[in-house]
């Protein structure tokens, strides 16, 4: 019982460690191990390559190399610069690029072959930092620029002004389980991937172009993934491409797994950037014009940056109006490996800029950055249109900053900051509050669409499909949970398939926070539909010809007639009766989009909203640091699931205060990642967490817009954790850049001297 419990509860066997990932799968007799092999050289030009000692090596089936790939070397998601592996005569992006791959019986035998590997390259330059790539103007795709008003004149007349600057470091995803696919042949034709991936249907996509086959060729499938936050988006792409060109030359099946040291190395970031600004404000610390530059290094390729830094530049604003700004963000094209998405996709990078802005202002008029904020949010009827002039609605983020003023004891929690740093030398404390406001739906309109598939059997139970992927985040409870509310059956009745691109086509990507919305407006369509069919059915069971039907607790009752029928009943009668048991959902957000020239449109179908506040107590001598305490209020709607929601606020505000405080990558001036292992790459462990957590689900304030009125959850409280940052920098007293790693911290010390 409790074994199919788990089954059911993925939730529980994901925390009870009983997922089962690739590295776990029972494996086809006659299964090799795949292995990219990567070019030593960050910047290159592949002259010669010889594979002939490596197919020779003792247990090697095959090497697959750019030459052999029968459709168009590539799997560039957005912009057609990303090939699937490097041909002779092309240049290398970064150290890390793939340029051919092995399958042999043990991944030890493909190790040692690969290493056989002879090649010849000339070595190029690497452009390694932001600077560099502006001084060359190497851009990926034409800068981002966002106008209102005129920051110029507005920034003239502006009574203050302030200029500054801000870095930020990349950020690895480190989930759990490494990207990874298993290709198997079918004997009919095309192949079977099972993969480690948000978004099976590009991967489809690709494994089918590259090979010339249809996309009914190929089925890739997703069980519950080991976590993706972001990087198994496009990236995905790679392992399921790799895999099965492999199969396909060795007819065999091929389960490619990244070791943790060459994940590190291959797979892309986090965004980093450089912002340089000014803004001009008044006396009350009111934002009166802004003019921003944003450099990002996006690394080697395109991938989804293009898609990020639109997020991201229409989250500049945060969480106020600013009624003149002038905003340019730059793609910068450098050897590194490809910047992508992660939880936040570009937003937590706005939003440290435009705190880190308000900061400023707070600072240099010597008032409470809260008060500052307070001045400057999204009014609900004036002041409530962004930059691109969509209209901020369902605003809370004064009621929320109220609430928390009210919560964390705001006040005198400043005041005893002040007495405690009065009398401490070395130890100093620090308070910060940050808004949140994320805007939900892929800015891309065609993405914002969805299918689901429900399948009732004859003895009641029920088996969705949904177009998501399960990676950690609840999706498949949160499915079963609305299927449960409509249907009216026991959530034990109800069970997740496996993710198919055979089952549910054309999927987007499991992103943008959307995955519960677009799953849960698509079933509930299916439930819809089902009970539709099923009630004049029913009605007949009942004896009645018209009658208001009531479906919960796995019974239909009519209540006017004093009727009752139990679910399972009802199925089987169904199914007696010839109706189809079986039901497809869809749904789609219209209207959803923006101008490319303007940047003018409706980008986002609603937004999220919340506030933290964070207190830290630091030493400036060691760097150390602890946050006694985090105040968290957030705005979920009413929540599918209370439960998943808070802790994905938890999962969100410790993975955001990973990359504000101790994640920090480096590359030497050769362009190889020295950071490749939790031996020399610092994630949060079980000692840097707060002592107390105090979140809470803002009430009230239902998103009539979405499924059951809740709002998205996954990536939005990420924010929150730039609480901790400027908490930081309010003890350190001076703005300090990301990560506010140790260095960075005990950094004043020397610098003051
Ligand atoms: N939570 C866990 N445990 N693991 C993950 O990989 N990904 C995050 C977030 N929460 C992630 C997670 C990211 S980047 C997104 S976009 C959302 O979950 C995606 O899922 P959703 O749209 O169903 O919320
Ligand atoms: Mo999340 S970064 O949209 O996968």
């Amino acid at each position: 019982m409790t074994d199919n419990k788990s089954i059911q509860y993925r939730e529980a066997a994901h925390l009870a460690g009983q997922t089962r990932y690739l590295p776990d799968l029972e494996l086809y007799e006659g299964t090799l191990r795949g292995y990219p092999v990567s070019s030593p050289y960050a910047h290159a030009r592949l002259l010669e390559l010889d594979t002939s000692a490596v197919m020779a090596y003792p247990g090697v089936a095959t090497v697959v190399t750019a030459g052999d790939i029968p459709g168009p070397n590539t799997m560039a998601p957005i912009i057609d610069d990303e090939p699937c592996l490097l041909p002779v005569g092309g240049v290398c992006g970064y150290a890390g690029h793939v340029v051919c791959l092995v399958a042999a019986d043990t991944l030890e035998t493909a190790k040692k072959a690969a290493a056989l590997i002879r090649w010849k390259w000339e070595v190029l330059p690497p452009v390694l930092s932001v600077e560099e790539a502006m001084d060359k103007r190497s851009f990926l795709f034409k800068p981002l620029q966002l106008i209102r008003g005129e920051a110029g004149e507005a920034m003239k007349k502006a009574p203050f002004r302030e200029k500054g600057s801000l870095q930020a470091g990349g950020q690895e995803h480190y989930y759990f389980e490494t990207h990874s696919a298993y290709a198997v042949p079918r004997h009919q034709g095309g192949f079977f991937v099972r993969a480690s991936t948000q978004n099976p249907t590009d991967n489809q996509r690709f494994a089918a172009s590259l090979l010339q086959l249809k996309a009914s060729d190929i089925e890739v499938q997703a069980g519950c993934i080991g976590g993706g936050f972001g990087s198994k988006q496009a990236q995905a792409n790679w392992c399921v491409a790799w895999s099965t060109l492999l199969a396909w030359k060795t007819k065999k099946p091929v389960l490619l797994i990244l070791e943790r040291e060459q994940d590190f190395r291959i797979t892309g970031k986090r965004h980093p950037f450089k912002a340089s600004w000014e803004v001009g404000f008044d006396q009350k610390g009111r934002i009166l014009a802004i003019d921003l530059s944003v450099a990002f290094d996006c690394g080697w390729c395109t991938d989804v940056s293009y898609a990020v830094l639109h997020h991201s530049i229409f989250h500049i604003d945060g969480a106020y109006f600013i009624p003149n700004l002038h905003v340019m963000y730059y793609p910068c094209r450098t050897n590194k490996t490809s910047s992508t998405a992660f939880r936040g996709f570009g937003v937590p990078q706005a939003f440290s800029i435009i705190e880190s802005i308000v900061t400023q202002i707070a600072r240099s008029l010597g008032k409470d950055a809260a008060a500052v904020r307070w001045q400057n949010y999204y009014g609900i009827k004036k002041n409530n249109t962004t930059p691109c002039n969509m209209t901020v609605d369902h605003n809370i983020l004064r009621a929320a900053h109220r609430q928390m003023l009210e919560k964390s004891n705001y006040s005198a929690l400043r005041k005893q900051v002040k007495e405690f740093n009065k009398k401490h030398i070395s130890v100093k404390r620090g308070l910060a509050m940050v808004p949140g406001k994320f805007g939900i739906s892929f800015n891309e309109s065609f993405l914002n669409q969805a299918g689901a598939l429900i399948n009732i059997y004859r003895d009641g139970s029920v088996l969705i499909h949904i177009p998501g992927t399960e990676m950690g985040q609840g999706l498949y409870d949160k499915s079963r949970t609305v299927v449960s509310r409509e249907l009216g059956v026991s959530l034990e009745r109800i069970r997740v398939s496996d993710t198919s691109t055979a089952v549910i086509p054309n999927t987007t990507s499991t992103a943008a926070s959307t995955g519960s919305d677009f799953a849960g407006s698509a079933l509930k369509d299916a439930c819809d539909k089902l009970k539709k069919r099923l009630a004049p059915i029913a009605l007949e069971m009942m004896g009645l010809k018209k009658g208001k039907l009531d479906w919960g607790n796995d019974v239909i009752a009519c209540k006017e007639a004093r009727k009752t029928l139990s679910f399972p009943d009802l199925a089987l009668h169904a199914y007696m009766e010839l109706e189809s048991l079986s039901e497809k959902g869809f749904y789609k957000r219209e209207g959803i989009g923006f101008e490319l020239e303007t940047m003018e449109g409706r980008p986002y179908w609603y937004y999220v909203m919340g506030c933290a506040v964070t207190l830290v107590e630091l030493n400036l001598l060691t760097g150390e640091f602890s946050i006694p305490d985090v105040w968290i209020l957030h705005d979920s709607g009413y929540p599918i699931d209370k439960g998943i929601d808070l802790g994905q606020i938890h999962g969100a505000f410790i993975q955001g205060m990973g990359w504000c405080t101790m994640e920090k990558l480096i590359t030497d001036e050769t362009g190889q990642l020295q950071t490749f292992s939790l031996d020399n790459y610092k994630i949060p462990g079980i000692y840097e967490l707060p002592d107390n957590f105090h979140i809470e689900l803002f009430e009230g304030n239902p998103e009539p817009r979405n499924i059951h009125n809740s709002r998205a959850i996954g990536e939005p409280p990420l924010i929150y954790a730039l609480s901790v940052w400027l908490a930081l920098s309010d003890a350190r007293g001076k703005m300090l850049s990301l990560p506010a790693t140790r260095e960075e911290l005990i950094k004043p010390l020397y610098d003051e001297k």
